[in-house]
């Protein structure tokens, strides 16, 4: 099973993709989280994507690409992933679809994750992120049973800094100008399949899980 989540930031992509890859037993491949780790590492990779995370902006295609098509060759994606947050421009997509095709393979199912502006703001400033393992929480949708620690490693929860409220503006903006047009071009594969991502996270969970086992 080969999957792509679409959705604003803060949609609840990584929420999902998850759950997902744990009950279908598929890499989660999330980009954000692989700079994250690199910046975290101080990897040149990293100091250069953390130019352009922090303004909001996307990191150039030349540091993205490359870096997931090599990832999809490891073997633990023979059978199947999920990719969250990739791709998120066209010529991203046009790269991924290349790739795949060169291989003989497609991808299955692009799931658009939608949620209204409106919400996304709340939902970013009471996301907290470990700085461990990348869990991720909510203070009031998905609080950790550990106060400001993690449940899974015990580290400490942070605000991440791209989620302050004038970066989350910026990225808003880009999500629609740059990763938007990706609908329209899942749609004309025939593979989009959109859910209702302001519903409570099972309930997404529930809607995606039909679409995949229909
Ligand atoms: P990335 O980490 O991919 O950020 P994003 O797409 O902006 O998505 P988020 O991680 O912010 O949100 P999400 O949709 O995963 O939501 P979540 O599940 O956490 O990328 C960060 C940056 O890296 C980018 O801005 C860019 O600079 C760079 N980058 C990454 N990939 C790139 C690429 N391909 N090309 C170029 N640059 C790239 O949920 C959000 C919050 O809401 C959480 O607190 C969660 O608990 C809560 N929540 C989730 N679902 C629900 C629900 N149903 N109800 C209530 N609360 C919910």
């Amino acid at each position: 099973m080969k999957l792509i989540m679409l959705g604003a930031p803060g949609a609840g992509k990584g929420t999902q993709a998850k759950m997902i890859a744990a009950k279908y037993q598929i890499p989660h491949i999330s980009t954000g989280d692989i700079f994250r780790s690199n910046i975290k590492n101080g990897t040149e990779l990293g100091r250069k994507a953390k130019e352009y995370m922090d303004q909001g902006l996307l990191v150039p295609d030349e540091l993205t690409v490359d870096l997931v098509i090599d990832r999809l060759a490891q073997d633990d994606c023979q059978k199947g992933y999920i990719l969250d947050g990739f791709p998120r421009t066209i010529p991203q997509a046009e790269a991924l679809t290349a790739a795949l095709a060169k291989r003989g393979e497609k991808m299955d199912f692009a799931i658009d994750v939608d949620v209204p502006d409106e919400n996304i703001v709340s939902r970013m400033s009471g996301r907290r992120a470990c700085t461990g393992c990348g869990a991720t929480y909510h203070i009031v949708h998905n609080p950790s049973k550990k106060g400001e620690l993690c449940e899974v490693c015990g580290e400490p929860l942070v605000l991440r800094d791209d989620d302050k409220p004038e970066t989350v503006q910026k990225r808003l903006s880009v999500y629609h100008e740059q990763t938007q047009p990706l609908i329209e071009y899942y749609g004309g594969q025939g593979i989009l399949r959109t859910v209702d991502g302001a519903q409570p996270m099972d309930d997404v969970f529930a809607a995606i899980t039909k679409i995949l086992e229909a």
